[in-house]
């Protein structure tokens, strides 16, 4: 009888469709995130602890990030300013744009547009509310 190979044209597609299966598989079984994206939320804080106007700074997973208290909604965006990368959550907040407090470039939170060119933008988060706590999604 002829022997067959492990890198026989037979055997290499059987373990491709064993694989497919296997990851249908797993694709079907996985939790449900109804309008959720597939990301993970993280909690920051609780509510009240970040003052109404004003900023705090946290390290997520691997990102630095600012979180606002913009008339009790939370925005989130990348501490780090695009210019030369002094902490925005130190910076001042007016009408939903925060000013880096190094050489006040301003930032939208809403979007993360620089405001001196909208098409340029610094990294936002999405945050979501949980009980008490203030949690920041990341990709
Ligand atoms: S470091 Fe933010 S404007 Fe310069």
């Amino acid at each position: 009888m002829e022997s067959v190979g492990l890198d026989h044209p037979a055997l290499l597609y059987a373990a491709g469709i064993v694989y497919n299966l296997a990851s249908f598989h797993r694709l079907l079984n996985r939790p449900s995130r109804k309008g959720e994206p597939d990301m993970e939320f993280v909690s920051v804080a609780k509510l009240g602890e970040i003052p109404e106007g004003r900023g705090e700074s946290f390290v997520v997973g691997e990102h630095l990030v600012a979180v606002f208290n913009v008339g009790g909604q939370h925005l989130a965006i990348n501490d780090l300013c695009l210019h030369m990368g002094a902490s925005l959550a130190e910076g001042d907040v007016h009408e939903g744009v925060v000013s880096c407090p190094w050489h006040g470039w301003r930032f939208r939170l809403c979007d993360g547009a620089w405001c001196d060119n909208p098409r340029i933008k610094t990294e936002t988060f999405p945050v979501r509310i949980v009980h008490d706590q203030i949690q920041i999604g990341l990709p």
